[in-house]
């Protein structure tokens, strides 16, 4: 997770940061994103569910903030100075962590049964829930569907993350760790992803990818010659991975298409593996028509063998008794172009962001990519050189569109994609209300 403290201290600092704590294991880790709150600048006020309190006492967080914690809906005294209403306004933004499943669904359904679930329903700040749970209760039909209605309300998911769990199980459910909360949450409410002036209303206001769905493709294709063999390239998967996580930052919903490369999906993409073009497509078409962007990184192979054989190839046996050298040829037939296929659908066209790798003539080739493959923009970057290009080398962008174009000066996949995300979101926007 690559954003500076400067960028989340300038989000925090003088905001007042509504903490609720539900029950879960991972509530001893709210004490740690509570002082990461408090270090940016930011005042912290604790309200814990009954069950919260069972795994953390509420003592540490009332030495913590220096302020009594809240707990109860029947707190006659408390009430009196500030109410579950007052609390609801006197907050900036509102971060549920952990969130427990029982929690989840209580906010889907907006259940208003102990203060905190109470002040969710008072609130008209921006609201982001940090699941934690089992990973079993996490992919339970019934949590992923009221996460998605959380979602569709405009309330930011962060996380979970995968790994190893509390319970012994392995698997997504853990709580996102507290650093990458707090620069989620400044990305989000950063001004130069959103140019928001000022945090007031409902997250959907401010965030104009909050809950829409992009799809990203990533990584080489490799198309098998024979069990053993295959053709592919040099992509590392590096750009895609870069673009998936900044929108993911900026609460898109993100399905990230990967070819095999050695990353790790960023916190809160969903990822699906395939090896060759023709399983890129088959799961790219899977799940298009509910996209809203389609931005297609991969580096897909043109061509593919013909046959794929059975069995590994062996030598031509005249080549092994031979001093001569003896030639192998491998016919090779044309992919599928998968970025064409989405943007010539007739229905439910996402808006689509192609990438041009180019040795020479960059702009110009990908101009003609933009209208042959009929993009709503193009990202060329220039490869082939030893210093840019592919793997964790800098790079530089030219992207396009019908009538404009700007450029990205050379820096790291991460910064690129960090002001490359906006401005797809500047154009997108202005697509779908055109
Ligand atoms: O035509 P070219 O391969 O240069 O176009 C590059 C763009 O098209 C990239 O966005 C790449 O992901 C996409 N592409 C594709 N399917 C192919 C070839 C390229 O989606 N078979």
């Amino acid at each position: 997770m690559e954003l500076t403290s400067l960028h989340s201290r300038s989000t925090f600092a003088g905001k007042r940061v509504l903490l609720g704590v539900t029950g879960g294991i991972a509530a001893y880790k709210a004490a740690v994103l509570l002082r990461e709150f408090q270090k940016l600048g930011a005042t912290v006020q604790v309200v814990m569910t009954e069950q919260a309190q069972q795994f953390v006492g509420s003592m540490t967080f009332a030495a913590l903030t220096n302020m009594p914690v809240r707990t109860s809906l029947n707190d006659e005294q408390a009430e009196l100075s500030m109410g579950h209403i007052e609390l609801a306004r006197w907050a900036d933004v509102f971060i549920i962590a952990p969130a427990s499943a029982n929690t989840i669904a209580k906010l889907a359904y907006g259940i208003a049964d102990n203060l905190l679930t109470t002040i969710a329903l008072a609130s008209e700040k921006p609201l982001f829930v940090a699941p934690a749970m089992n990973q079993k209760m996490w992919a339970h039909t019934a949590t992923q569907e009221n996460i998605a209605t959380l979602r569709q309300r405009g309330i930011a998911i962060i996380g979970p993350g995968n790994g190893e769990q509390a319970c012994g199980d392995v698997g997504s459910g853990r709580m996102s760790e507290p650093e990458e909360i707090v620069a989620t949450i400044a990305a989000q409410m950063s001004a130069d992803v959103i140019q928001a002036p000022e945090l007031s209303g409902s997250n959907a206001e401010h965030l104009p990818l909050l809950g829409k769905k992009v799809m990203l493709t990533a990584g080489p294709t490799r198309e098998p010659i024979d069990p053993v063999r295959y053709i592919s390239n040099h992509s590392s998967g590096r750009m895609g991975y870069a673009l998936a996580e900044q929108f993911a930052l900026v609460g898109a919903e993100v399905t990230l298409v990967s070819g095999p490369v050695c990353l790790q999906p960023p916190a809160g993409v969903t990822k699906v593996s395939i090896n060759s073009a023709e399983q890129l497509l088959a799961a790219v078409m899977a799940q298009i028509s509910e996209q809203d962007i389609f931005v297609s990184v991969a580096a897909v192979a043109d061509y593919r063998p013909a046959t794929v054989a059975e069995q590994k190839m062996k030598k031509n046996p005249a080549a092994i008794n031979s001093a001569e050298k003896q030639n192998l040829q491998i016919e090779l037939t044309e992919n599928p172009d998968i970025l064409r296929t989405v943007s010539g659908l007739m229905h439910d066209r996402p808006f689509c962001v192609g990438f041009a790798a180019e040795t020479e003539k960059v702009v110009e080739h990908a101009r003609n990519k933009l209208l042959n493959k009929r993009l709503d923009m193009i990202c060329a970057n220039q490869v082939g050189s030893e210093q840019i290009g592919f793997g964790d080398k800098p790079n530089a962008l030219e992207v396009l569109w019908q009538d404009g174009s700007t450029s990205i000066a050379m820096t790291d996949k991460t910064d690129l994609a960090r002001q490359l995300v906006p401005v797809i979101t500047e154009r997108y926007c202005a697509t779908i209300t055109s």
